[in-house]
């Protein structure tokens, strides 16, 4: 049984892009940051990052097959255009959260429609890498086995 966290184009360039926007840590902290705090707690955590759309739908359908029991995806910009990432997730019907470092909503109207949130268990934004903590915490929440 394993999380899945799924980054999408141009997050290969955190800590540098955009910083008043994105923040100043680096995709591979942030990875690393989910990868330990799931080992801690006996869950393990693969991560993914592509700047293409159809390398992120073929890492959907593989997790269809590799254990993955939950997906954790900021799809970046494919959030505002990406019919076929939303029908991948459909797909494989994995349950999952999207997450965004910056608040989309108090920024440029094309932003604040997604093609994810209706079908996601619920959205974080805004909260910087926390963001993707506080989604980690929900899915080893929702994993635990029924006390
Ligand atoms: C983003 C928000 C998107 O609108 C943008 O295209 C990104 C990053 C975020 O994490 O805030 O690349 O998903």
């Amino acid at each position: 049984m394993s999380i899945l966290v799924l980054h999408g184009p141009n997050l290969n360039l955190l800590g540098t892009r955009e910083p008043q926007v994105y923040g100043s840590t680096t995709l591979s902290q942030i990875d690393a940051e989910l990868v330990k705090f799931a080992a801690d707690r006996g869950i393990e955590l693969r991560t993914f990052q592509s700047n293409h759309e159809g390398a992120l739908v073929d890492r959907i359908h593989q997790a269809r097959d590799d254990g993955t029991r939950f997906i954790i995806i900021n799809p970046a910009a494919y959030t505002h255009t990406s019919v076929a990432l939303r029908d991948a997730l459909a797909g494989v019907a994995i349950p999952f959260v999207e997450v965004h470092l910056s608040n989309v909503h108090r920024r440029e109207p094309f932003r604040q429609h997604s093609y994810f949130s209706d079908l996601a268990e619920g959205v974080i934004c805004g909260l910087g890498a926390t963001g993707y903590r506080l989604a980690l915490e929900y899915a080893l929440e929702r994993l635990a086995p029924a006390a």
